[in-house]
C-alpha cells in the first residue's frame, strides 16, 4: 500500500465515512458523499467560508491569463459555481465543467441554463475523456484532495492542456500566523463539526468534519509548487488568500 492509499484509509476511519457508506475504494465513498452532499453543497460553502469562498474564487480567477476565446476545462465543477462565472464572464468562451458527481452535476447544470457557451460532463478527473492538449487553461479547486492520487490529477490536467496554457488550483492552505491558527483549529475541529450536526447534517455524514481532516494529508503549498513544476509546468506560482486559509497554485504548460 502506498502513502495516498494508507492517508485515505486512515481519513475514512477519522472522519467516519463508513459508517454511512459502503464502498470497496476511496473513490466509491468520495462520489456517496458528495452525491449525497449535493443539496446542500452551496449553502455549506457560505457557511464554513463565513461567504466568503465567491470572492476568492474571483480574486484567484484573475491569477489566470485566459485568451481571447478560450477553452476553458473545470474539474470537480461540484455545483459549478466557477465554471458558470467564467462562461458569464467571458462570453466568448467555451467552457467545459467535469465532475464524478451525477448529483452535482445535475445540480450544476440547473444553474446555468441562461448560458450557451458551458458544456457539463460526468467523468472523473483521472481519466478524462478529452485529447492531449485540449484546453487553453484547466482549472480545479478544492478538488485535487478527493483524488485518489494527487499527483496523477496534476498529470492529467496537464496532459489535457495546450503548451503555454495554464494549470491551476485553488484549496485550504496551510495558515502560518500563530494567532489566525489558533482561531482556525478551534473553528474547523470544535465549532464548525458541531454546527453541522446540529443544523446541516441531522442524521447524516457531517461533511464538517472531512475539511478539517482531508486538509491534514493535504500537501503544504511549497510542496503543491514543487509537484507542479515537476509535471511539466513552469513559472509556477502560489498565491495565498484569507491569512493563508486558501491557496492557489497557477503554472504554464512548458
Ligand atoms: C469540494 S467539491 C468542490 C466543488 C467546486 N470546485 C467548488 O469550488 O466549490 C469537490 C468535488 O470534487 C468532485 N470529485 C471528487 N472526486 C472526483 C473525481 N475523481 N473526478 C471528478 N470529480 C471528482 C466531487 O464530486 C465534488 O463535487
Amino acid at each position: 500500500m502506498n502513502i495516498a492509499d494508507a492517508n485515505k484509509k486512515k481519513l475514512i476511519k477519522k472522519t467516519g465515512l463508513d459508517k454511512y457508506y459502503k464502498a470497496s475504494s476511496w473513490a466509491g465513498y468520495n462520489k456517496q458523499m458528495f452525491d449525497k452532499l449535493a443539496p446542500k453543497y452551496d449553502a455549506g460553502n457560505v457557511l464554513h467560508s463565513f461567504g466568503t469562498k465567491w470572492m476568492y474564487d474571483r480574486k484567484a480567477m484573475e491569477k489566470i491569463p485566459f485568451p481571447p476565446q478560450a477553452t476553458i476545462l473545470d474539474l470537480c465543477t461540484g455545483s459549478g459555481d466557477i465554471a458558470i462565472y467564467l462562461a458569464e464572464k467571458y462570453p466568448d468562451s467555451k467552457v467545459v465543467a467535469l465532475d464524478v458527481s451525477k448529483e452535482m452535476i445535475k445540480l450544476a447544470r440547473k444553474k446555468a441554463t441562461h448560458l450557451n457557451n458551458i458544456e457539463f460532463v460526468e467523468g472523473d478527473a483521472l481519466a478524462l475523456p478529452f485529447k492531449n492538449e485540449t484546453f487553453d487553461v484547466v482549472i480545479i479547486s478544492y478538488g485535487l484532495r478527493n483524488l485518489t492520487n494527487i499527483e496523477e490529477g496534476i498529470k492529467e490536467m496537464v496532459r489535457v492542456t495546450k503548451r503555454n496554457g495554464f494549470v491551476s488550483s485553488i484549496d485550504q492552505g496551510k495558515p502560518q500566523n500563530l494567532f489566525f491558527k489558533f482561531i482556525y483549529k478551534v473553528y474547523f475541529y470544535n465549532i464548525a463539526p458541531v454546527i453541522g450536526k446540529i443544523i446541516f447534517h441531522m442524521g447524516e455524514y457531517n461533511t464538517f468534519r472531512y475539511l478539517p481532516e482531508s486538509n491534514k494529508y493535504f500537501p503544504h503549498p511549497k510542496d503543491l509548487v514543487l509537484l507542479f513544476s515537476k509535471n511539466e509546468l513552469k513559472n509556477v506560482q502560489n498565491f495565498d488568500y484569507f491569512v493563508g486559509a486558501i491557496a492557489q497554485q497557477v503554472g504554464q504548460k512548458i
